[in-house]
């Protein structure tokens, strides 16, 4: 971590800046220390304007603010130029990275907001209408190329009615899951982003769905839950729509490879059921750890139902990814800490930032195999003897 410019002075400025760029992404110093694998004391201190981050560390604090659009609108380069002159770097701000880092924003897709139908209408004429505000920001992601690829052909190409994104957790699932919505936007009328993490009722979602493709005052509603669910078919026809429904799994009995649905979530089952067997131009886009067992029967290669079982990282992004966390050390010891962890992004996140706290970004032998009590290979998600990645939280 730099000191400030001399030796006992705050730079009161420099710490506004980050405050107000923290506040703004709507992070606890704490939220933001662990996002950039920090400890909270460095965030603190930045704040008091008594140090300044690392290069890598603004880096990737910049891409943050980006992804949560926490710049003021239209004057993104312009702040973060500031920024990035007030953080007292070595190096100057690489003009292509910003301007990369920016373009990966999609400007041109309107967020949805109560509109009249009449309104809706004419713009569902132009451009999708987005309500992906949920979706957790991916502020760097790298690597598969090849899973978006075949993701995107079986979406726009082949027109899949359900598409299932799964794999353990912390894999990527909802990191590729954001990345691809951004990249089949435009071939929708309607783009929808919802997490079942929470386990919303189905009723409730149904609602939302609906608040989102015909908005309405809610009273003016059919009553029955069967008219409802006619009107959402009638929208899913009428407007071709991406509906994206990441953590499924929290619906499904635990424990079992093929999930079936708890009780209680028929109307979710129904669903599925209704997008995969009928004739519509919407999309269901769901992640989830175990496959749902109502999709098993309908899936095939030319079906419109379709999975991916998603694997760990590749090594070239593994190594990004290990670099961007501040990671330094030869080539060849991140790529066994790659193997050791089977490439899975969180685990990687969390044994970098181990290393970055303990052992100062080494990740030498010492630094993946010390003995100390919180090595690395003591993290949630190192590969167990059996050779497995235990499944994390997420
Ligand atoms: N391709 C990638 N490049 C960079 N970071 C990634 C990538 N895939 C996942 N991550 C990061 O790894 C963490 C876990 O990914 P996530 O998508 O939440 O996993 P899952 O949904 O499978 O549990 C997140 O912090 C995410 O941003
Ligand atoms: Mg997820």
């Amino acid at each position: 971590m730099r000191r400030s410019s001399r030796y006992g002075e705050r730079d009161y400025a420099f710490g506004q800046m980050i405050v107000t760029l923290r506040t703004s992404i709507g992070l606890t110093q704490a939220g933001l220390a662990d996002w950039l694998g920090v400890s909270r004391r460095a965030v603190a201190e930045w704040e008091a304007g008594s140090s300044y981050p690392k290069l890598e560390h603004l880096k990737r604090l910049i891409a943050l603010g980006v992804g949560e659009q926490a710049f003021a609108v239209g004057r993104e380069a312009e702040e973060i130029h500031a920024l990035w002159y007030g953080a007292h770097q070595k190096v100057l701000l690489d003009d292509r990275w910003l301007q990369r880092l920016l373009g990966q924003r999609h400007p041109q897709l309107t967020p949805v907001t109560p509109l009249t139908n009449e309104q809706s209408i004419i713009k569902h004429a132009q451009e999708p209408r987005v309500d992906w505000d949920d979706a957790l920001a991916v502020p760097t992601f790298y690597g598969r190329e090849r899973e978006l690829a075949t993701l995107s052909r079986w979406i726009i190409e082949e027109h899949s009615r359900v598409v299932s994104v799964l794999g353990l957790g912390g894999i990527g699932k909802s990191a590729l899951t954001v990345s691809l919505m951004h990249q089949v936007a435009a071939h929708f009328q309607v783009v929808i982003w919802r997490s079942l993490r929470d386990v919303p009722a189905y009723e409730a979602l149904l609602d939302e769905v609906l608040q989102v493709l015909a908005p309405r005052p809610l009273a003016n509603l059919p009553d029955s839950r069967e008219q409802r669910f006619s009107l959402l078919q009638e929208h899913l026809r009428g407007q071709r729509t991406l509906l994206v429904l990441d953590n499924l799994e929290t619906l499904l009995e635990e424990g079992e490879t093929t999930g079936h649905m708890r009780p209680g979530n028929e109307g979710y089952a129904r669903l599925l059921r209704w997008m995969a067997e009928t004739e519509h131009q919407s999309t269901l886009l769901l992640t989830s750890r175990e496959k749902p067992g109502e999709l098993v029967p309908l899936e095939g290669s030319r079906a419109p139902v379709r999975s991916l079982r998603l694997e760990g990282l590749d090594v070239l992004a593994g190594q990004q990814l290990l670099e961007e966390r501040g990671l330094v050390g030869s080539a060849q010891d991140r790529e066994h800490l790659i193997e050791r962890y089977g490439g899975n992004p969180l685990a990687l996140k969390i044994v970098a930032g181990t290393i970055v706290e303990l052992f100062g970004g080494e990740s030498d032998h010492r630094g993946i195999t010390g003995s100390a009590g919180h090595t690395p290979a003591t993290c949630p998600g190192a590969r167990s003897p059996g050779g497995v990645a235990p499944p994390l939280a997420d």
